[in-house]
């Protein structure tokens, strides 16, 4: 059985106080739900946010990590250092981390190898951008992006993986996948690794969609059969409107 997953990427907002406020904020009004509850703050204040979830169920993932052991790596955290301070999940392959920091589907395919040989589960990032759907190229773009990350990694792998569908053109935008086009693209996904591996593994990966799901919309695209959740960005900044998703699902 596949869980449902609300996850908050926070990216670069909050600094140290607005962190320990928001955490504290999110472990009172945090809600009974079955889903897993993640939030993922910045590096730098990551060591606080587990310490300010610990009495309660929200984990806190990481951003990011680099491919490397360790080493000449100026500005890189690597696995180890996750782990140590006591993070489970790191999410990889963001679209701004693409877009902004060069990372190619070969440079996530060692990240997420890295990532699951040290047992941390990975939360990959993917989705096309707005010229792909336009063009009807959508379908083989997201195909191709799973393909040169992860199908070549064995079928144990996958119990370690969380999948994030985000339309580029919907994150940040204001405007979000129809619940139909997200229902579309996740049963497509499910469909392409279940012909890459087999339907077990595709039944069993949770697929979180992501790109601006608010209060008002989370729902409604939540209750999709192919839909296990959504990986949330500026809604995620402010406990009423994370835990209103939260309700949502
Ligand atoms: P958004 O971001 O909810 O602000 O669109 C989603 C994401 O980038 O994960």
């Amino acid at each position: 059985m596949r869980s449902k997953i609300v996850a908050g990427n926070w990216k670069m907002n909050k600094n140290l106080a607005e962190t320990k406020a928001l955490i504290a904020d999110l472990v009172a009004k945090l809600p009974e739900t079955n889903a897993e509850v993640m939030v993922a703050p910045t590096f730098v204040n990551l060591t606080n946010a587990v310490d300010g979830v610990k009495s309660s169920k929200i984990e806190v993932l990481a951003q990011n990590m680099h491919f490397a052991e360790s080493g000449a790596y100026t500005g890189e955290i690597s696995a180890d250092m996750l782990i140590n301070i006591g993070i489970n999940t790191v999410i990889l392959g963001h679209s701004e981390r693409r877009a902004y920091f060069g990372e190619t589907d070969d440079i996530l395919a060692k990240k997420v190898k890295t990532a699951l040989d040290k047992n941390l589960r990975v939360m990959f990032c993917f989705g096309e951008e707005l010229e792909d759907r336009k063009s009807g190229n959508h379908f083989s773009l997201v195909e191709s992006q799973l393909k040169n990350a992860l199908f070549s990694l064995p079928e144990s792998a996958w119990s370690n993986i969380v999948l994030a569908y985000e339309p580029v053109w919907a994150i940040g935008t204001g405007e979000t996948a129809s619940p139909e086009q997200a229902q579309e693209m996740h049963a497509f996904i499910r469909k392409t690794i279940a012909d890459a591996y087999n339907a077990e593994v595709a039944d069993n990966v949770s697929i979180l969609y992501g790109g601006s799901v608010k209060p008002a919309n989370a729902k409604e695209i939540f209750s999709k059969e192919d839909v296990d959740g959504g990986l949330i960005g500026g809604a995620a900044l402010a406990a009423d409107d994370f835990v209103a998703i939260i309700n949502g699902i």
